[in-house]
C-alpha cells in the first residue's frame, strides 16, 4: 500500500501533476530511471513531468498508475480513494437521482455518478415541511412508511428508502400509485422519501419499543 506523504502538494485540476508523480514515485522508493524503465519511457521524460515541463501522454496513465501501485482515478485525483472509503459507513449512504430518466442510485461514499449524460450531484435532504412529512408505524418486525402527498404524473414521491448499518432498502414508487412502503425494521437508522419536485426528506425513527404511529418522530393519530 502506498503512503501519501505529500498530499497537499498533489492537488490538481484536471490531469495528473508532476508533484503527484514525484510523491508517489518516492513513496514507492523508485528512482526516475526505475520508473521510466517500468513504463518504457526515458528518465528525462519522467524528470520533465515531475518538474512541470510536460505531461505524460494519456496512453501512459494506466501503466503509470500500475507502476506506482495506484488506480488511474487516484493518480488523477491525487487522493487515496482506497483508504478513504475502506471503512465506509452504510448510514452515510448518499442518493443520486437522474432528472431525465428518474434512475435512483445509492452510493456508500463519494463518487462521480452520471446518468443520461448528466453528472448527478448527491442529494442533500431538505428541512421537513407540512407537505412532506414522513409517517411511520412499527408493525411487528416491519416499519410501515407513508406520506400524505400527491402521486400525479408531474408531482409524486419517487422512492422511499430505509438505511441501516447493514444496507439500504429501497422501494421505487410511481405516479398514480400509493405513497407507502414497508421495510424490515431491523437496525434501521434513517428513513428517506424523495419528491420529484421538492427533493429528499429524512426521518430518524426511534430505536426501541413498541411504538404508536409516528409522524416525524412524534406520536400521532392514524
Ligand atoms: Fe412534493
Amino acid at each position: 500500500m502506498v503512503d501519501w506523504p505529500h498530499k497537499e502538494a498533489m492537488v490538481m485540476d484536471n490531469y495528473v501533476t508532476g508533484a503527484a508523480i514525484k510523491s508517489l514515485r518516492e513513496a514507492k522508493r523508485l528512482t526516475q530511471e526505475e520508473l521510466a524503465e517500468r513504463i518504457h519511457v526515458s528518465a528525462k521524460a519522467v524528470s520533465k513531468w515531475e518538474t512541470g515541463k510536460g505531461f505524460p501522454d494519456i496512453s501512459l496513465l494506466e501503466p503509470l498508475a500500475k507502476a506506482l501501485d495506484v488506480s488511474v482515478i487516484e493518480l488523477l485525483s491525487g487522493e487515496d480513494i482506497r483508504n478513504r472509503n475502506r471503512a465506509f459507513n452504510m448510514l452515510k449512504s448518499v442518493f443520486y437521482v437522474c432528472p431525465a430518466c428518474g434512475n435512483v442510485i445509492c452510493a456508500t461514499g463519494e463518487a462521480v455518478i452520471s446518468c443520461c449524460g448528466i453528472v448527478l450531484p448527491p442529494l442533500t435532504h431538505e428541512p421537513t415541511d407540512e407537505s412532506h412529512q414522513i409517517r411511520m408505524e412499527f408493525v411487528e418486525d416491519e416499519i410501515y412508511v407513508s406520506m400524505d402527498h400527491p402521486m400525479t404524473k408531474v408531482h409524486y414521491v419517487s422512492f422511499f428508502a430505509a438505511v441501516s448499518d447493514q444496507g439500504v432498502q429501497m422501494v421505487k414508487l410511481y405516479p398514480e400509485g400509493s405513497a407507502e412502503a414497508r421495510f424490515k425494521r431491523s437496525r434501521v437508522g434513517s428513513l428517506w422519501a424523495c419528491c420529484n419536485r421538492h427533493g429528499l426528506f429524512r426521518l430518524t425513527p426511534p430505536r426501541t419499543g413498541n411504538l404508536p404511529p409516528m409522524r416525524n418522530g412524534k406520536e400521532c393519530a392514524k
